[in-house]
């Protein structure tokens, strides 16, 4: 009887496992795609002899397990490479949640496909360090910073790629914070490398950022490319990518979708910029595509007080933004934004093509100098075509400090049904112009048939040539299908055991 009852339960044992057996199988099928032992082969700057998963470190991609120290010891056992060939840290499919992690020198993360890195939400995952020196403050109060999400100080050769893995900022309760004013410290950025050269930072997904996406400073040789980059239009702050006093940049096939600029270069603010004195430039910008409706396509400032200088911007396309590229500065801010060239933008509902203004607010302390004049110069733009636009040029410099040298050529703006009555407001600006429908403001000398400049010579960052480098995936099913295996051994012995003691008299 007994016996029976018992071999009646067997049954229905066999059958529950051969159910969890063939939810094991779909699982696996569902995986093969990414992780069926091929190799994996991307673009890089430089490949990697020494490869690690971030499993190998006992990561956990179940989104709830922190990975903040299994991150930072992978990344410190990783440095022993920095001299033997570098090393890659492959993140596999699943939502590894983590703090503030820093990277090492001749080192890859590859983020794969169906991989997302989930930002934590909690403040102590941050480490708090200094105001930026070419700051002297937070952005949002005089206190601290939170460190980046992913950072980095004084290194040399970094990519941070994948397969359009994600990294995802979490960044909804840090918007909430900073609405309710009760932020003591500046909120994280998202990928934060200082003080460092040769950088790549490529074919990725970046969402919800706590405030900027992607913020490279005091650094030089940069790529940045193929990145979509997404947050709501009205939360606050963040900017897709913005250099920040940093030489021989490329940003190219980008596409954001932010609630402030999708691009914005910079180099420091006000009497903490000017004293730093490090500028951003040798800088390309080309196919970019921005959805900003409360702000810039690019923005050249309003922090540019090391300076501005060779920006060159080409193929934009903007869908319902405020403006296309912006000047943004102000008494106070010192230094310049000169030979600033943009080529074939195509703008579809716009506020302004054109935006300058000379009476940007916001200082880091009444400290600042409001002598210190910046000086705007040799700006040039052709090759224009928008659509459904507002007003087309609202053009303000500095009374007693105009801007000079715009020039404007091959410019035709479709006017919205309802647009401004006045179309350019020209004050302390001067200029030339060509072919520019509707007719520009005096200020803009109309010089029948001319051509704006663009340069001509390559940009020395476009002479980097990037290798094919790979890595396989076959290590990782080993060791994925053996925790697999053994889990599913614990859960069978689990079973077997519970049944086990119902049966027990
Ligand atoms: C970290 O590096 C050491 C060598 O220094 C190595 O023996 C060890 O296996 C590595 N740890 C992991 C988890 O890979
Ligand atoms: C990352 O590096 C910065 C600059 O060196 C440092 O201040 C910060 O504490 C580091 N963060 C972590 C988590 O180690
Ligand atoms: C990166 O993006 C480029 C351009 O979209 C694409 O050709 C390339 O295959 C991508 N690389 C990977 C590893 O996905
Ligand atoms: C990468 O993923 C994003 C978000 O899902 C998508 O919009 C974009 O088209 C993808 N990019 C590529 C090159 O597949
Ligand atoms: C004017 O700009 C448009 C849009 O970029 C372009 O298609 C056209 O060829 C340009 N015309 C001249 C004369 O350069
Ligand atoms: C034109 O711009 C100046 C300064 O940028 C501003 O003070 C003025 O109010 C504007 N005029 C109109 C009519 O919008």
């Amino acid at each position: 009887m007994a016996l029976n009852r018992r071999s009646a339960i067997s049954t229905n044992l066999l059958a529950i496992l051969l159910m969890l057996g063939s939810t094991n199988v779909s699982i696996v099928e569902c995986r093969r795609h990414v992780l069926d032992g091929s190799d994996v082969t991307y673009a890089a700057i430089n490949c990697r002899k020494h490869t690690a998963f971030l499993t190998d470190f006992g990561g956990n991609g179940d989104g709830q397990t922190s990975n903040t120290e299994v991150f930072r010891a992978a990344v410190l056992n990783l440095s022993q490479f920095e001299n033997d060939g570098g090393s890659q840290l492959i993140v596999p499919p699943g939502r590894w949640l983590t703090g503030s992690f820093n990277l090492t020198s001749h080192f890859t993360l590859f983020i794969q496909f169906g991989a997302v890195v989930l930002a934590s939400q909690d403040e102590g995952d941050y480490p708090l360090i200094k105001p930026l020196p070419s700051y002297g403050s937070g952005r949002d109060g005089p206190g601290g910073r939170f460190s980046s999400l992913i950072g980095g100080s004084h290194l040399t050769d970094v990519v941070i790629t994948g397969d359009n893995g994600t990294i995802d900022g979490q960044g909804s309760i840090w918007w909430k914070k900073f609405h309710k004013k009760k932020l003591k410290n500046t909120r994280p950025y998202l990928i934060e490398p200082m003080y460092s050269n040769q950088i790549q930072i490529s074919n990725l997904t970046l969402i919800n950022s706590p405030s900027w996406f992607v913020h490279p400073v005091y650094s030089s040789d940069i790529i940045i490319q193929d990145l979509t980059i997404l947050a709501p239009v009205d939360s606050p702050n963040t900017d897709g990518i913005n250099p920040d006093s940093c030489k021989n940049i490329k940003i190219q096939d980008v596409f954001v979708v932010s609630g402030d600029d999708c691009v914005a270069v910079k180099s420091g603010w006000d009497e903490y910029g000017i004293k730093f004195g490090m500028p951003t430039e040798q800088a390309i910008i080309r196919r970019l595509t921005c959805i900003s409706p409360d702000s810039a396509v690019i923005a050249l400032g309003s922090e540019m007080s090391g300076g501005i200088k060779n920006i060159r911007a080409e193929d934009i396309r903007a869908i319902n933004s405020e403006s296309a590229v912006r000047i943004k500065t102000g008494p106070g801010r010192g230094a310049y934004v000169t030979d600033i060239f943009v080529d074939k933008m195509t703008l579809h509902t716009m506020k302004y093509v054109f935006w300058t203004t000379g009476a940007y607010g916001q200082h880091p302390d009444p400290g600042y100098d409001p002598k210190a004049l910046p000086k705007v110069d040799r700006i040039n733009y052709r090759n224009v075509v928008a659509e459904d636009v507002k007003m087309a040029g609202n053009m303000g410099g500095i009374e007693g400090d105009p801007f000079t040298g715009f020039c404007l050529s091959n410019v035709t703006i479709g006017l919205s049904e309802k647009p401004k009555k006045l179309q350019w407001n020209c004050t302390d600006v001067s200029g030339v112009s060509s072919n520019v429908t509707p007719e520009p403001c005096d200020a803009l000398v109309d010089k029948g048939s001319i051509e704006c400049e663009y340069p001509s010579d390559p940009v020395p960052i476009d002479t980097v040539q990037l290798k094919t480098c790979s890595f396989s995936t076959k290590k990782q099913i080993l060791t994925s299908s053996l925790v697999h295996h053994l889990g599913y051994f614990s859960q069978t012995l689990w079973l077997v055991a519970t049944f086990d003691a119902m049966l027990k008299p």
